[in-house]
């Protein structure tokens, strides 16, 4: 059985100290968790410290929203993964959309950044979606079906057993349109046979794949009682510590 995994994308969002704050929200509310499912948190880079030292003593795990995927050297602006590891940080994320449509995140880099976050031990939640575009022109399953070929491309199955993939569907990102639990659901099965044809069944009924766009309380315990979703990557509503909380006990 595939374990529940609720992971909280902050983004560009929340100084250290808003960071704090939220953290000891949730760290108050983390007592009344649903057990059974694991729970991330993913600030942005300069609280990634203060956080994880707050969390300490906790089952929040913490994760970045991004890193290079060399290990050092003359890369001006960027954050390593030893960098991260040095902080405590498990979890990365790796090809989120933004980054993909702002920063020149391509197939290639996503690749290289998983391959260097596995060799560290870090934990990539990879992202993948399409956009309104490939969807109304059908192209929505090759779209993905590319990204995810492209991006476990000579990855090991011992270390893709290690990636969380997460669907996310540009357009219902920041946009309050979520996709329909049935589209979720078809996509992340559909997810599961890519992975099937590059690995194997045994992986692709394992890997926990996630649904994130606009997930809030009033979508998520449908959107998380798909067969083939394992959980949720939210954004705007992991910001308020009360409805982040909800959504992680969404089946209580
Ligand atoms: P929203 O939940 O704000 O739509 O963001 C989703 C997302 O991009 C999580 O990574």
């Amino acid at each position: 059985m595939r374990k529940i995994l609720v992971a909280g994308n902050w983004k560009m969002n929340n100084d250290v100290e808003a960071s704090l704050k939220l953290t000891e929200n949730l760290k108050e509310l983390s007592k009344e968790f649903d057990q059974n499912v694991d729970v991330i948190i993913c600030p942005p880079f300069v609280s990634l410290y203060s956080v994880k030292q707050a969390l300490n003593g906790t089952s929040i795990k913490i994760g970045a929203q991004n890193m290079h995927f060399e290990d050092r050297g003359a890369y001006t602006g960027e954050i390593s993964p030893l960098m991260l590891k040095e902080l405590g940080v498990e979890y990365v994320i790796i090809g989120h959309s933004e980054r993909r449509q702002y920063f020149n995140e391509t197939d290639e880099t996503v690749n290289k950044k998983l391959k260097s976050a596995l060799k560290y031990g870090l934990k990539p939640i990879l992202c993948v979606g399409e956009t309104l575009e490939q969807r109304e022109s059908g192209i929505e399953k090759q779209t993905v079906k590319n990204q995810i070929v492209k991006a476990f491309e000579d990855i090991d199955l011992s270390d893709a057993e290690k990636m969380v993939v997460a669907y996310e569907p540009i357009w219902a990102i920041g946009t309050g349109k979520t996709a329909t639990s049935q589209q979720a659901n078809d996509m992340a099965a559909f997810i599961r046979l890519a992975i099937a044809d590059t690995y194997d069944r045994e992986l692709s009924e394992k890997i926990t794949i996630l649904y994130g766009g606009s997930v809030k309380l009033d979508n998520a315990n449908e959107i998380l009682s798909q067969s083939d979703i394992d959980g949720a990557l939210v954004g705007g509503a992991s910001l308020k510590a009360v409805e982040f909380s909800e959504i992680i006990n969404y089946s209580k």
